[in-house]
């Protein structure tokens, strides 16, 4: 008798505690609809985009819950051009540290220095062209990116080298080009 009020306290408070879970993450659902909505319908649009990181990459900025489509647009063009910024700089630190890991991985870093360098100086002309709704520039610009950070993914496959130092880094920004590149197609219908 005893052992079983206890239990019925604890499925009780489990109960209550599912029920404030749900209830906080309703109301977190509720706000990000759009940015949920909008990351199904880019999956739909490039199957090779990955929902969780299309959610969790725009939610990063507060923005995006009241945002409109091509307020998100700006948003995950932003993305892409503080991204391939900082992948510069940090492929710049990884060639000043003076020990790319393997070693023979240098000659590609370099040529991705330059080829990252490239992306973020067109990624701002990307950013003017969409504000302008010159969405045929501005997808030819990301694009480019896209190729460009591709490019640079090769590059260490080709080398041989297993593991690329820049493997999530180039992962990231093609997959926000890519969330762009999609968002231009859904607003062109
Ligand atoms: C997503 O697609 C649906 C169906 O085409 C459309 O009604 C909705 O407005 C779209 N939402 C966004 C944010 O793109
Ligand atoms: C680059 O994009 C990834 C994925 O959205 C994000 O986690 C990271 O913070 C971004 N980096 C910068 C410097 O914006």
């Amino acid at each position: 008798m005893r052992n079983q009020s206890i239990s019925l306290f604890s499925l009780f408070s489990s109960i209550l505690h599912l029920f404030l879970v749900l209830n906080f993450y309703g109301g977190v659902t509720v706000n990000g609809d759009i940015v949920s909505n909008l990351c199904e319908n880019v999956t739909r649009v490039d199957p090779t985009q990955n929902y969780d990181f299309c959610v969790s990459s725009l939610e990063a900025n507060p923005l995006s819950k009241t945002s409109d489509i091509f307020g998100l647009g700006v948003i995950s063009i932003e993305l892409c051009s503080n991204n391939a910024t900082y992948i510069h700089t940090y492929i710049d630190g990884i060639l000043k540290d003076g020990k790319p890991e393997p070693e023979r991985a240098r000659t590609c870093l370099q040529e991705c220095v330059d080829l990252y360098s490239d992306a973020s100086e067109e990624v701002q002309t990307a950013m003017k062209a969409f504000k302008g709704k010159d969405y045929e520039t501005t997808s030819r610009i990301l694009y480019g990116a896209a190729i460009n950070a591709n490019t640079c993914k090769i590059g260490f496959t080709e080398l041989g080298v297993d593991f690329s130092p820049l493997k999530k880094q180039d992962y990231d920004i093609y997959q926000l080009t890519g969330i762009s590149l999609s968002i231009i197609r859904i607003i062109l219908g």
